[in-house]
């Protein structure tokens, strides 16, 4: 069975830790050139929704790889006209060596890597973010660690969500903290606290969750070691967006909630940034925010994710 990357939890542990162990070797020696994991290697970038980070750090992430990335957008693709993905999975995988995809539903990213015979990473869907996720925690990693990626330093952290805790990125969080022992607090609205899907999908995995929901922004924000928002207004939701806004207002992760917080808190958010909507300017500018580091290292855990599945379909 090929191995793919679509659940945060499809690494182990160990494997996990070694994907970060491997993206701390590629920031380090990111200026010696360009790899030969890849070498050979054509890899299917496939985008059913927008993206500016995603999109550059698979493209370049590849390139640096040794291989040759090439991005589709859906739209242009026969998918667009009725060829059902099965078909278009069987057709890739007689070109291709590895898949990205960006899309709506989970059962697509699913659906390439059963169709396809391909390892295919899930560059996001509306129920998970796992790319992001990693390269949360290698983020966290390098923040409270001395050196490297050391999965110690962030276990027992709290680690705050804000705002929509039903969407791909607190629950992707909420996976990858737990396998870390990261305390997750998902904060928010009642009526976006999580579905009984990421139950299923803790149980799906065996893992033990680390999370807990509240509605209560003040008690989730004490004693925090990240505050971490996201936009609330997700791609696909754009007509609830006045709604959003008026019950996540409470929400916004701005100085208010930073006072409560520990002293060397850091504010995190997977980007793009809405200034004023979700986080406060001052926050979002200040000297807590991470959100740059956060970004580059999606190059770097990515590139470490495909080598991490090359060396597994390779043994
Ligand atoms: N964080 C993230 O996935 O960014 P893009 O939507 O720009 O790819």
């Amino acid at each position: 069975m090929v191995r793919s990357f679509l659940r945060d939890t499809d690494f182990s542990r160990d494997e996990a830790c070694e994907v970060f162990e491997l993206a701390a070797r590629y920031k380090r020696l990111r200026a010696a050139g360009v790899l030969d994991v890849l070498k050979g290697q054509s890899w299917g970038l496939i985008f059913f929704k927008k993206s500016t980070r995603t999109r550059l750090s698979f493209e370049a992430g590849i390139y640096e790889l040794g291989g040759h990335p090439m991005v589709m957008n859906a739209g242009d693709l026969q998918l667009s006209r009725g060829e059902t993905v099965a078909d278009t999975a069987k057709i890739m995988g007689r070109y291709l060596h590895g898949l990205v995809i960006r899309a709506f539903e989970q059962e697509v990213v699913d659906d390439f890597a059963k169709h396809s015979g391909l390892p295919v990473v899930n560059a996001l869907t509306d129920l998970l973010h796992p790319c992001q996720s990693y390269a949360d925690m290698f983020t966290m990693m390098e923040y409270f660690g001395s050196e490297g990626a050391n999965p110690d330093s962030i276990k027992g952290r709290k680690f705050v969500f804000f705002g929509d805790t039903a969407c791909n990125m607190a629950y992707s969080l909420a996976l990858a903290g737990s396998m870390f022992g990261v305390e997750v607090v998902l904060c928010g609205p009642e009526e976006f606290r999580p579905g009984p899907e990421l139950d299923e999908l803790f149980a799906d995995a065996s893992l033990k969750p680390s999370y807990s929901f509240t509605s209560d922004p003040a008690a989730a924000a004490k004693g925090a070691d990240i505050l971490y928002t996201d936009v609330w207004v997700s791609m696909g939701k754009e007509e609830e967006k006045a709604d959003r806004i008026a019950k996540m207002a409470p929400y916004q992760v701005n100085e208010k909630l930073f006072k409560l917080a520990n002293k060397n808190a850091a504010f995190m958010h997977c980007l793009p940034a809405h200034s004023g909507e979700e986080v406060s300017e001052g926050v979002l500018r200040g000297s807590r925010s991470i959100i740059f580091d956060e970004a580059e290292n999606r190059l770097h855990v990515q590139k470490a994710i495909i080598s991490m599945l090359v060396k597994k379909n390779a043994g």
